[in-house]
């Protein structure tokens, strides 16, 4: 049976992974330093506990297992946390994906899923963002991902590996069987801290602007169910292992969503009233990022299929009920 190596595994989208990927009858090996992930969302693997960072531990890992493939999810991945703390993130997302990568090669792992993001475009130039658009990201965290996707394309020319990139726009929700899901400590993503105040668990929700030039002020963002993207994953591990081509490809879903029409939808679906207040934008936010997610559909046959607002805010609520 094939063995797939995620990395990250603990975490909130490769939690999610390790479902599907057991689902589509791989056996899989989770290995994670737990500082952000929870040993107990590692429910379909043995889990590792080791750091990304640790070559002796990374290449320990590799003489252990013989995996056929390397989902890498395992970053830092806080905008304002990089700015502060640049050589955190360069070491940890770059230093680590190399170590991987050397590890890959000396092991003959023919493939890599490796967790990218839309913050590699920055502030993009144009509503829809297919692949075409320029790499210019605005902050050190998507600079450690563009960093990272041009190391696994020279990997790939030198030692013949494949690779998927794909970028994420907003991952969001959880498992619909509610078996994980999304747990940040501190919590920085919209919906979650929605939900903290529907329970009153925070005070008002803050709109963080509503002068942006979009329909209602607020911002626009791409919110893909988790389940979707994991999915997505499995399909593009398919790609790879049939011939298909290495790329980077976008992941969402094509549709836009404000924060008011979040709100609208959190209280509908908690059935509370979610006190709000607008406060001033939050630096580093473009007005609108939503993906041209075709390239992915076309080359992975693959689409987002639980990725409505009602569904994501559904079953995150009912994760957020279970856990919390
Ligand atoms: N927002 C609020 N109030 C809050 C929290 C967020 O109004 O309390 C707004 C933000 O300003 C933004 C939108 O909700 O307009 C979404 O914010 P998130 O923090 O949930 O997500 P981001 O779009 O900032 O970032 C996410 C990932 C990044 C990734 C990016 C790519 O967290 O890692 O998507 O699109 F780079």
């Amino acid at each position: 049976m094939d063995k797939v190596l995620v990395v990250g595994g603990a975490g909130y989208i490769g939690s999610h992974c390790c479902k599907a990927l057991a689902a589509s009858g791989r056996e899989v090996v989770v290995f994670d330093n737990l500082s952000t992930g929870h040993e107990d969302l590692c429910l379909w693997a043995p889990l590792v506990k080791g750091d990304v960072c640790d070559k002796a531990a990374v290449s320990q890992l590799f003489e252990d297992h013989q995996f056929s493939a390397v989902f890498h999810f395992a970053a830092k991945s806080l905008v304002g946390e990089s700015a502060a703390k640049p050589a955190f993130y360069w070491n940890t997302n770059v230093s680590g994906t190399m170590n991987l990568l050397d590890a890959m090669v000396h092991h003959s792992v023919p493939n890599i899923i490796f967790s990218s993001t839309a913050a590699v475009y920055g502030e993009p130039d144009r509503p829809l963002i297919d692949e075409t658009q320029t790499l210019a990201p605005i902050n050190t965290y998507g600079r450690t991902k563009v960093a990272c996707e041009q190391m696994i394309r020279s990997y790939a020319e030198a030692h013949q590996l494949g690779y998927v990139c794909p970028r994420y726009f907003n991952a969001a929700g959880a498992d619909a069987d509610l078996e994980t899901g999304e747990d940040h400590s501190p919590e920085t993503h919209v919906i979650p801290i929605l939900l903290e105040a529907a329970r009153g668990i925070r005070g008002k929700f803050s709109i963080f602007g509503d002068d942006y030039a979009t329909s209602d002020g607020t911002a626009v963002r791409d919110y893909i169910h988790v389940t979707d993207l994991a999915n997505a994953h499995v399909a593009a591990l398919d790609h790879l292992v049939l011939g298909g081509e290495s790329v980077a490809v976008n992941l969402g879903t094509s549709q836009g969503a404000s924060v008011k029409e979040l709100i609208e939808v959190a209280r509908t679906t908690t059935g509370k009233t979610i006190p709000t207040e607008v406060a001033p934008r939050r630096a580093g936010d473009p007005a609108q990022l939503v993906a041209d997610a075709t390239k992915a559909q076309t080359l992975f046959n693959w689409k987002p299929t639980n990725s409505t607002l009602e569904q994501i805010i559904d079953d995150a609520w009912r994760w957020h009920l279970k856990r919390f």
